[in-house]
């Protein structure tokens, strides 16, 4: 059996790595393809380093661009590489325009897709994520879902319930996996000159609060009351499609705004177990969060995580600041130590479960050729 591993971005590497880790553990034959979204250091080969992944065997270098121009490029590069690598399965992670492509690539070629993390819906049409979900879903064989809710609303979308594997989400494998090293390695508190308990932790990066000059000012009049209240330092790494709007609007941040570049993934992990509260509108942070055990607001009118609301650890609240205030009041009020919730996402080995149920399932064609 063959595999062929795909990813383009930031979270598709971190939320992949334990794949790839188990692939190799086990002896499984596979190749990845990277196309590439992704490109600099801090949003890419930062993360094959901390993570200790094997360089690509391919990389696409497609970089950024309109949407069809970058899907289609993706499509277009990946399709030599599978007609010569003939795969019998192909796994893609999430909800990126690498995703979709990847997916689409593979099923025209009649190579199997896996899609990890299947099943999850905002039901807003707007996001392009959400097209690239339902696409990617449609076009897979294996769909592994993170949980209960996401089974169901496959099913309900009339998808074979063969094909549905409820396994977690692999995102706290990578999680589990680096806890103790960062906290072992990571000086980024210090650097930071911040102390446990005593920042906010703030991301964005989402088309709908950063691309529209109006919405990006609505979000920082939304941190501007949050620190008139609690004056606490607000420590944001920036997203570089984030600060190219910042620029492009010519829009000047305030000094109790730490403004860092993305950083590394260990790093990261512990400016998240450490904040006292996280503001963000990323998909990952919404779990990572809940694992953690740290309250998340989430800068969204809608989530496809509504799991980490059920448990309580995560309130909507868009950009509004009326709402954030709210949720920010309830939490600090409460001591901390308090914030304990069921986690809806994974028992960290997830990765385990998915190359069982492929392995499993997919025939060894190796080994019936050399029978
Ligand atoms: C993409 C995904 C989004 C995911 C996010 C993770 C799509 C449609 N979007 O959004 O689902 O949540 O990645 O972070 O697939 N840029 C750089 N360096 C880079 C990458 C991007 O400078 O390495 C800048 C460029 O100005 C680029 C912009 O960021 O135009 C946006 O990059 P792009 O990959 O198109 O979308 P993301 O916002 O990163
Ligand atoms: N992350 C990181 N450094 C940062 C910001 C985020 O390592 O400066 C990690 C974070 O821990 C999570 C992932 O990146 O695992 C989330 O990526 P992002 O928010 O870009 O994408 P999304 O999850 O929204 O698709």
């Amino acid at each position: 059996m063959k595999i062929g591993i795909i990813v383009g971005t930031r979270p598709e590497i971190i939320k992949m790595a334990p794949v790839i880790r188990e692939c190799k553990k086990r002896g499984i034959a596979y190749f990845i393809i990277h196309s590439n979204q992704h490109y600099s250091q801090e949003m890419d080969s930062i993360f094959f380093k901390e993570l200790e992944l094997p360089a690509p065997d391919y990389n696409l270098g497609v970089g950024s661009g309109l949407h069809s121009n970058q899907t289609g490029n993706i499509l277009i590069e990946m399709e030599p590489i599978l007609l010569q690598e003939k795969p019998d399965v192909v796994l893609v992670q999430g909800d990126t325009n690498t995703v979709l492509a990847g997916a689409l690539a593979a099923s025209k070629l009649d190579i199997k897709v896996g899609h990890i993390e299947a099943g999850l819906r905002s039901y807003d049409r707007t996001m392009p994520e959400e097209t690239n979900r339902i696409l990617t879903d449609h076009m897979s064989e294996y769909l592994f879902a993170v949980g209960p809710n996401q089974h169901a609303i496959l099913a309900k979308e009339g998808i074979d319930s063969d094909k549905i594997f409820t396994v977690g989400n692999t995102v706290s494998d990578s999680l589990f996996q680096h806890l103790d090293i960062s906290a072992s390695t990571s000086t980024i508190l210090a650097d930071l000159d911040v102390t446990s308990g005593e920042f906010f932790l703030v991301t964005a990066h989402r088309a709908s609060n950063v691309d529209i000059p109006a919405n990006l000012l609505e979000l920082l009049a939304l941190f501007d009351k949050l620190h008139a209240k609690y004056s606490q330092t607000i420590v944001w790494p920036i997203h570089p499609r984030t600060q190219s709007k910042l620029k492009e609007f010519s829009i000047e941040l305030p000094s109790y705004l730490k403004l860092i570049p993305p950083i590394g993934y260990l790093d990261f992990i512990q400016l998240q177990k450490h904040a006292q509260l996280i503001l963000t509108d990323s998909g990952g942070i919404q779990e990572e969060a809940c694992l953690l055990g740290v309250p998340c607001i989430t800068l969204r009118e809608n989530t496809e995580r509504p799991e980490s609301i059920e448990v309580g650890a995560n309130v909507l609240v868009g950009r509004d600041a009326v709402k954030a205030l709210a949720a920010a009041d309830k939490w600090l009020a409460s001591d901390a130590a308090s914030f304990s919730w069921s986690n809806p996402f994974g028992d960290g080995h997830v990765a385990e479960t998915i190359l069982d149920i492929i392995t499993n399932s997919v025939p060894n064609t190796l080994e019936e050729e050399i029978i």
